[in-house]
C-alpha cells in the first residue's frame, strides 16, 4: 500500500483526508494508495522527512510550508518562484517539492472572472497570499496590491513580486476598504472559532462588479462572502481552491485525472455533516 500524508500543526480537523479518500475510490485506487493525516510539530520536521523517505507523498500544510524547502533535494520550478512547498513526491528516490496553492485559487478564479488585466487586491502576507500572488502574477494581471495587518510583511512580499515579476504591486496597511476587480481574503479573519464574525472588509465598500473570493472554507459562508453575496458580488468560496489544489497534488502522485466534483461533494458532506 502506497501511504500518503498530510502534515501540519493543528491538524486534526483538516479534510484533505475525507477528500483525498474519496477521489482515491473513485479512481479504482484504494487497493493502492491511502491517504491519512499526521500531526507534525514543528520541531519535528527533520523526524518527518525521515519517515517520508518510506513513503510515496505528501501534503505540507501549517507551520511548515516554507520550512519544508531546506530539507527537499529538488524544487519544482512553481515551487521555486513561490518559495513555499504544499506537495512532495517522489521522483528516482529524490524527495521533489511542488506548489499547488496558487494554480489551486488561480483555477477557482478563473471559473468565474478573467484575471487578465484585472486589479486585484490580496489580504494577507502569508503563506497562502505568497502562493497566490506570485502566481497570479503570471496571468498578465494589471495591478496588484497586497493588504496585510502588518504592513512591512506586505512591503517585503510586494518588493519580491516586483523584482522577480513584471506586475505592478504595492503594498497597504488593512484599512477596511479598497478598490479592485478581485479581492481574495487569505487571512484567518471569518474563520469558524472567535474570528468568525470579523471580516477583513466593510460591508459598504463591497462594490456588484467586484469578484470576491475567500480561502475560508469553514464556514463555507464568511462574514465577507455573505456581505458581498449581499452588494451582488460574484464570489468564489473556498472549497475551490481547497479541492484544486488537493486535485493537482493526486494527479503529480497517480499520473492519472483527479475526479473534482467528487472531492468537492465529499468536503461539502464534512461541512455539512
Ligand atoms: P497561511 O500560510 O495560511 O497564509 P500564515 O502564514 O500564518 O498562514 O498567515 C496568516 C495571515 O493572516 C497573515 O497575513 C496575518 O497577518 P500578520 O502578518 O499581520 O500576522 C493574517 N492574520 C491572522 N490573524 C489576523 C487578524 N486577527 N487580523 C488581521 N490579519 C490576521
Amino acid at each position: 500500500m502506497k501511504e500518503l500524508v498530510v502534515a501540519g500543526d493543528p491538524i486534526e480537523h483538516s479534510l484533505s483526508p475525507v477528500m483525498q479518500n474519496a477521489a482515491i475510490e473513485e479512481m479504482g485506487l484504494e487497493n493502492e494508495f491511502v491517504y491519512k493525516k499526521k500531526q507534525v510539530k514543528k520541531e519535528d520536521l527533520p523526524k518527518f522527512i525521515d519517515y517520508l523517505k518510506n513513503i510515496e507523498g505528501a501534503n505540507i500544510t501549517i507551520p511548515h510550508k516554507v520550512q519544508v524547502l531546506r530539507y527537499l533535494d529538488e524544487l519544482t520550478k512553481e515551487a521555486e518562484f513561490i518559495g513555499a512547498v504544499n506537495t512532495i513526491y517522489k521522483k528516482d528516490g529524490n524527495l521533489v517539492g511542488h506548489n499547488t496553492d496558487g494554480q489551486g485559487a488561480v483555477e477557482a478564479v478563473l471559473e468565474k472572472t478573467t484575471i487578465e488585466s484585472s486589479k486585484a487586491c490580496i489580504i494577507g502576507a502569508g503563506g497562502a497570499a505568497r502562493a497566490i500572488a506570485f502566481t497570479m502574477a503570471l496571468y498578465n494581471i494589471k495591478e496588484l496590491i497586497i493588504m496585510n495587518r502588518t504592513v512591512g510583511k506586505a512591503q517585503e512580499l510586494s518588493k519580491e513580486i516586483n523584482q522577480k515579476t513584471s506586475t505592478n504591486c504595492t503594498a497597504s496597511p488593512l484599512s477596511k476598504n479598497v478598490n479592485a476587480d478581485i479581492i481574495i481574503n487569505t487571512t484567518s479573519l471569518g474563520m469558524k472559532g472567535d474570528k468568525q464574525n470579523q471580516t477583513p472588509i466593510e460591508a459598504k465598500n463591497l462594490q456588484p462588479d467586484m469578484t470576491v473570493m475567500d480561502i475560508v472554507y469553514n464556514p463555507l459562508e464568511t462574514k465577507l462572502l455573505k456581505d458581498a453575496k449581499e452588494a451582488g458580488c460574484t464570489i468564489i468560496d473556498g472549497v475551490g481552491m481547497f479541492v484544486n489544489q488537493g486535485a493537482l497534488a493526486l494527479e503529480k502522485w497517480t499520473n492519472k485525472k483527479a475526479p473534482r466534483k467528487i472531492m468537492r461533494n465529499a468536503v461539502m458532506k464534512s461541512l455539512n455533516g
